[in-house]
């Protein structure tokens, strides 16, 4: 057997739940739940995310946990260590394929990091406008900004931003985690939090505000199609960074008295809060200024740049976009650290290289995956299946990689794993005190409704 060197646990527990939110936390939240909001009819659409959150994503994220934190390491070790062992002690014969899932998941998240780093580098691009001044202006001169961005004369400073921002990830992942995430965290993730009810709060008092509020508000049930429901539940995996071993790999720097169940809570109720209130800043204004909610990716940067220039007077409108814009650049890389994190320890441990050489790897072949999808926006001919690139990396991680991740979790932790085991690290080992009664519902959830629920919406939507 392998033996595995623990690379480091998070210094407190408020530290540990920043950094995990801070996971969670980012362009999922701010960029993608507003697209996928307006592309799938408003109202409708958040009320079945939030269901999926707490049905299958309270649950999916402890499953995550208790495989990560049993496992102590790496997530291709954690899983396989998760799919041998036996309650007698004895082995589980092939157990150790199970091991192809954390695998899985060093792969997809450099996927989703791919992609992820092009949003990232286009925020970083829009905070040297804002520092210079220039994301305020007219409806048509926010349009025109983005429009240029995506043009072919633009595609190579994309590219070259997005292999930026994957560079930086690196640096801080080389490092180890203990430090420099932890720390970060813990400023950035309440400042943005304050910051987004400020922008929202703004947002809702522009004229015209009314009909975005409403759009948020009333669903809409004639609008919901299995799509609807699919693009839910993707979502929820997304934004929870869930079903890829991200919350695996972060659960094994956990200290073995931390209550999961609670960790769970805490990091599920920032993340839709979050969202929520990005959706209470994006609507209102896009109605207020006429920016179809169905926009797609730019809808962010359409709409806010009116936020900022309408809402406020022009300095406090210049210093709040510069703070906007930096605030999401730091919450974006507390998400792509963690996405780096998870192939990195598995290349570290596992081919016993050392920590930079190992994220070195991940971040190359990052480097190069986001530079085919960043310039297949201006090149839509660099994509399989009639869609860019882009879309092809968010398709594969998000509507198929998470979902069955996050199925298979279930039966490994609901089904395999020794029962006793698992409940001892809910107890988190005798410190924390279960009830049999929560401890049997979160067992009907793992067993039954979870994957149930994934694998009917899974087939539905192929058929
Ligand atoms: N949850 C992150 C976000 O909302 C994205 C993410 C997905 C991070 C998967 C890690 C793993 O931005």
């Amino acid at each position: 057997m392998n033996k595995t060197i623990k690379t480091a646990t998070f210094a407190t527990t408020i530290g540990m739940i920043l950094a995990t939110a801070g996971s969670a936390v980012g362009l999922g939240n701010i960029w993608r739940f507003p697209t996928m909001t307006g592309e799938n009819g408003g109202a409708a659409f958040i009320f079945i995310y939030m269901i999926f959150n707490v049905v299958i994503g309270l649950v999916g994220m402890m499953a995550e946990f208790i495989v990560g934190r049993s496992g102590g390491a790496n997530s291709v070790t954690a899983y396989a260590k998760a799919g041998r062992e036996l309650a007698d002690g004895k082995v589980r014969k092939y157990g150790e394929l199970w091991g192809i899932f954390g695998a899985l998941g060093g792969l997809g998240t450099a996927l989703i990091l791919s992609f992820y780093s092009v949003i990232a580098g286009w925020c970083v691009y829009y905070l040297y406008k804002a520092l210079k001044g220039e994301v305020l202006g007219s409806p048509e001169e926010i349009e025109a900004t983005f429009g240029a961005l995506v043009s072919t004369d633009y595609s190579w400073i994309c590219c070259l931003l997005a292999i930026l921002f994957t560079a930086s990830t690196y640096f801080i992942v080389a490092r180890g985690i203990e430090k420099g995430i932890e720390k970060a965290s813990k400023l950035m993730v309440p400042l943005l939090f304050i910051l987004l009810i400020i922008l929202s709060v703004a947002s809702c008092m522009l004229p015209g505000a009314g009909k975005g509020l409403e759009f948020l508000l009333m669903p809409d049930i004639s609008k919901v199609t299995w799509k609807t429901v699919y693009e839910a539940m993707s979502h929820s995996f997304f934004s929870l960074s869930l079903g890829i071993a991200c919350l695996c790999t972060y659960a094994s720097y956990m200290k073995k008295d931390i209550n999961l169940a609670k960790a769970a809570v805490q990091i599920a109720c920032i993340d839709i809060g979050v969202a929520i209130i990005a959706g209470f800043m994006i609507f209102p204004a896009a109605f207020s200024v006429g920016v179809s909610p169905d926009s797609g990716p730019s809808l962010i940067f359409l709409t806010l740049p009116n936020v900022f220039t309408n809402a406020f007077p022009s300095t406090i409108g210049y210093c709040i976009a510069v703070l906007f814009y930096f605030l999401l650049v730091l919450a974006a890389l507390t998400s792509t650290i963690s996405m780096l994190e998870v192939g990195t320890v598995v290349i570290e441990q596992k081919l016993r290289l050392s920590r930079s050489v190992a994220a070195a790897i991940v971040t190359l072949f990052c480097c190069v995956m986001g530079s085919l999808c960043s310039l297949s926006f201006a090149y839509p001919e660099i994509g399989l299946a009639g869609t860019t690139f882009f879309d092809n990396c968010d398709y594969i991680t998000a509507k198929f990689m998470l979902p069955i991740g996050g199925f298979f979790t279930a039966i490994l932790v609901g089904w395999l794993m020794p029962k006793e085991k698992v409940i001892n690290e809910l107890a988190s080992h005798g410190t924390v005190n279960v009830k049999p009664l929560h401890v049997n519902i979160f067992f009907f959830l793992l067993r039954f409704v979870c994957p149930i629920c994934v694998a009917v919406i899974f087939i539905g939507q192929l058929i």
